[in-house]
């Protein structure tokens, strides 16, 4: 018997399911966005890596198929933002989902349109600061999940801050992939479960096959937490980029920023000199040694060469370690119609199995 999965979270935000497609950047296009909204799950466009012309571009063709709600995902300090932020409200966008340093004016600005403000969390001690600051939402990423990611497990964090009781819905994120999951999550106490992996590993997602199947052969013991690309923990599949960006040591680091910085400035389009320059300054201004810096700031051409361009040995793949668990792309159609129907044998299954105690 399939159960109605009504939950604070589906109620917040209009989806069917309590299920989040999150934002990746390059995977959580358009496209993606279409297909797991209308299969009944609340997707997040990944706008942190758009031009505002992008993005618009991107808000236009989601709305083109449907009225499914969805949101967009930002990042506080990106060129843009607030033109992006403007597009949300003028678009009468679901939520905005953001991590690192979120900007108070921007929190308070959409809220004020009832956009719902989803942030996540990889720590519990970000928890309630994030409430505090307007959070509606909040996604609670375990250190098993991709791309930047914590150190504390995904129960423990979700042990911690549903003990703290802060009176928003919580959803799990970090390591799921099926109904089996959601169930478990639901039991837990949480209201929802959010997923990246899972969902780039979809026939919908815009990600080129041959980087689908190196995602595929993923081992779930070979995808560890890095550095090394731009000097936050990043969790990442171990292939030879990787490996070798591993071994590097602070000069080697430095002569590999420069190469790549040679080869990505004509595509960027920017001079050596410039690219020097900003990468001295933003050395200066954080923790990281310039080697970081230039690495940091070739980042995003590095992880298009697999996510974009369909070389996965030329690039780095952001991923959760689920991907070792993951062997199918199905549609988002099959893939949450699965989900549906296995959450709902799950609780049936132990509703089954502990029957009310007697009085
Ligand atoms: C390929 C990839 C790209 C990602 N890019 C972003 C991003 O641009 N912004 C963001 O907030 N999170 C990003 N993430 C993190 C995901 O949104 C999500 O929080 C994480 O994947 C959840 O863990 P899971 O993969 O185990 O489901 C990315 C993750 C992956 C796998």
């Amino acid at each position: 018997m399939a159960l109605h999965f009504s939950t604070p979270l589906t109620e917040r935000l209009g989806c069917r399911l309590p299920v989040i497609q999150t934002a990746m950047g390059w995977v959580a296009t358009s496209k993606l966005v279409k297909a797991s909204t209308a299969a009944g799950a609340f997707g997040f466009l990944a706008a942190a890596v758009m031009s505002p012309e992008e993005c618009e571009a991107e808000i236009e063709a989601i709305k083109s198929v449907g009225s499914a709600p969805f949101g967009v995902n930002v990042h506080s300090f990106q060129t843009g933002v607030d033109r992006i932020i403007d597009m949300c409200i003028d678009h009468e966008v679901g939520a905005i989902s953001y991590g690192r340093a979120p900007s108070s004016k921007m929190i308070e600005k959409v809220k004020a349109k009832g956009i719902a403000c989803v942030p996540t969390i990889g720590a519990a001690k970000h928890a309630k600061k994030a409430v505090e600051l307007g959070a509606d939402i909040l996604v609670c990423q375990g250190a098993e999940g991709g791309g930047h990611t914590g150190a504390t497990p995904t129960w423990l964090l979700l042990a911690q801050v549903l003990e703290m009781d802060l009176g928003v819905p919580v959803v799990a994120c970090g390591g799921f992939k099926d109904g089996r999951g959601l169930a478990a999550a639901l039991a837990y106490g949480a209201d929802g479960t959010a997923m990246g992996t899972r969902f780039m590993m979809t026939s919908d997602s815009p990600t080129p096959e041959e980087t689908k199947t190196a995602y595929l052969a993923a081992d779930v013991t070979r995808i560890p937490v890095s550095v090394k690309l731009d000097g936050l923990p990043q969790r990442m599949v171990l292939n030879s980029k990787l490996e070798s960006l591993e071994k590097a040591s602070g000069p080697g680091l430095l002569v590999r920023g420069l190469i790549n910085g040679m080869r990505f400035r004509k595509e960027m389009g920017v001079t050596l000199p410039d690219m020097l320059k900003s990468a001295w300054t933003m050395a200066r201004k954080s923790d990281l040694t310039l080697g970081q810096t230039l690495m940091a700031a070739n980042a995003p051409m590095i992880i298009q060469n697999a996510m974009v361009k369909g070389h996965p040995d030329d690039g780095v793949l952001p991923s959760g370690q689920v991907a070792g668990l993951i062997n199918d792309l199905p549609s988002c159609a099959d893939l949450l119609a699965s989900i549906e129907v296995e959450a709902s044998e799950r609780l049936n299954a132990m509703q089954a199995k502990f029957p009310t105690a007697a009085e």
